[in-house]
């Protein structure tokens, strides 16, 4: 047999070169390449004939259907529900739960009298079984098969016809006639734009399950996103039982959706009211607590930040974040230390979104700044309060987007009074005391006097 070409691919981001490379000079991640047998060359020898194109005016749309699962919080994600033909990778960590949410999904589109085929190359049929067991999930029309074989699920998908088709997982699957491992970049994607084909060819509505891994041994979902139609992260820690499903790319809906669900012993439940939730455990007169209001797609969520603030005894003072930016701490500790006076180089500050939530929105900066403030100076934020507003540089609190529906959150779940910035004084809601601070101090005074 002729022996195959072989070239070196970022397992990062998948860029591919003649040579092997201590740095990705795309992505500038070390250690990244890996020797990979190139896919075999397509076969092509005479020149191909000139397709016929369209004029745009020309093209009819045929409706898209969109068939809803029932399963609101997933719906949701996806922009009203699943589009025929369409592929959905969905990536997220090992044990988050993503077989448990496609299991659901698949027996929800089952139930509805359509035929689902849930690919395992991961677990056999009496594992994915047993799961099924635990979710109450038994329609007959939601078909298993164990296999890892991509023609063979090709083939048996083209046979079945099924309505929607579940691969559980990309980095377990592969063609035979690619030399290099499970799981290597170029499998992964020859797999997928294999599935993808499929998808469009025979309008099956297709979910790809990929694992997000450490840079080095498995190629992630991320050398896969151009390919798909839809891209999904499921996260969360494992440790807590919340799990956000978050939409990065949505060629049928819009992105930046989010949905809540939580991991409970019979799978995923749905939380319809995350900001109650997220809240309900909160401390209410402890020092270092404060309520924010992020906008997470077109949803207002609002979450605890919890800061706390002690002595550092050894060394160089510490500091953690944990569902916050962590950069983002180091410069708002620096805003508190210049703008508002406080003393913060002797003491190891610690900041987290209570709930294994994570929020990236600067609306959350006053929150931050507030909780850290009140924990230094141990005493409590007023618990009826929210607090929402960016910080620059120079102290100042500026303006955020949709601060109206924000206020409108924080009024729905009983909290009194909000402090937002001062150029947003005009969008109080009836029934709520709105504090508009134009600077951290006068912020910091307000809150914790
Ligand atoms: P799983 O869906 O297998 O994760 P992934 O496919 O992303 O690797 O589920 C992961 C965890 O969820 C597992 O550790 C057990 C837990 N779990 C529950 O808590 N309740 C349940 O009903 C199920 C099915 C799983
Ligand atoms: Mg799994």
């Amino acid at each position: 047999m002729e022996r195959q070409r072989t070239s070196y691919v970022c397992q990062n981001c998948g860029h591919t070169s003649p040579k092997w490379l201590g740095r990705c000079p795309d992505c500038g991640e070390w250690n990244t390449l890996v020797e990979e047998a190139a896919a075999p060359p397509s076969g092509r020898s005479r020149r191909p004939a000139a397709a016929e194109p369209v004029s745009v005016a020309e093209v009819t749309l045929a409706t898209e259907s969109r068939a809803p699962t029932g399963l609101g919080e997933f719906d949701r994600v996806l922009g009203g529900g699943i589009v025929a033909g369409s592929v959905v990778l969905v990536g997220g960590d090992p044990g988050v739960g993503k077989s448990t949410l496609l299991a659901q999904v698949g027996d929800r589109v089952a139930r509805s009298g359509q035929r689902v085929l849930y690919v395992s190359a991961e677990e056999s049929v009496r594992q994915v079984k047993l799961r099924a067991e635990r979710l109450g999930v038994a329609s007959p029309q939601l078909l298993l098969l164990a296999e890892n074989d991509l023609d063979v699920i090709l083939e048996t998908a083209t046979q079945q016809r099924p309505a929607a088709l579940i691969v559980d997982s990309i980095q377990t699957v592969y063609r035979p006639d690619i030399a290099s491992a499970p799981g290597s970049v170029a499998q992964v994607r020859e797999c997928t734009a294999a599935l993808v084909r499929l998808a469009k060819d025979e309008r099956i509505a297709t979910f790809i399950i990929g694992h997000v891994t450490k840079e080095g041994a498995i190629a992630g979902p991320r050398v896969l996103e151009h390919l798909v139609d839809t891209v999904l992260y499921f996260e969360g820690d494992r440790h807590h039982a919340y799990r956000i499903l978050r939409a990065t790319k949505n060629r049928f809906g819009s992105t930046n959706e989010i949905g809540v669900f939580e991991m409970a012993g019979v799978g995923l439940v749905e939380v319809p009211n995350p900001s109650a939730a997220f809240l309900s455990e909160r401390p209410e007169a402890a020092p270092g607590s404060a309520v924010v209001c992020a906008i997470e797609g077109t949803r207002p969520l609002l979450v605890e930040i919890q800061g706390l603030v002690s002595p550092t005894h050894f060394g160089m003072p510490r500091r953690t974040a944990a569902g916050v930016d962590y950069n983002r701490v180091v410069l708002l500790l620096a805003v508190l230390e210049r703008r508002a006076g406080l003393h913060l180089g002797t003491q190891d500050v610690y900041v987290s979104v209570a709930g294994g939530v994570s929020i990236e929105e600067p609306a959350a900066d006053l929150g931050i700044a507030v909780a850290v403030a009140s924990s230094l100076r141990d005493r409590p934020v007023d618990p009826r309060a929210v607090v929402i507003g960016e910080v620059g540089l120079a102290g100042e609190v500026r303006m955020v987007p949709q601060l109206g529906r924000r206020l409108a959150e924080a009024t729905r779940l009983g909290f009194a009074r909000a402090v937002i910035p001062a150029s947003g004084a005009g969008e109080a809601p009836a029934g709520l005391e709105v504090i508009p601070v134009s600077d951290l101090s006068s912020a910091l005074r307000i809150v914790s006097s």
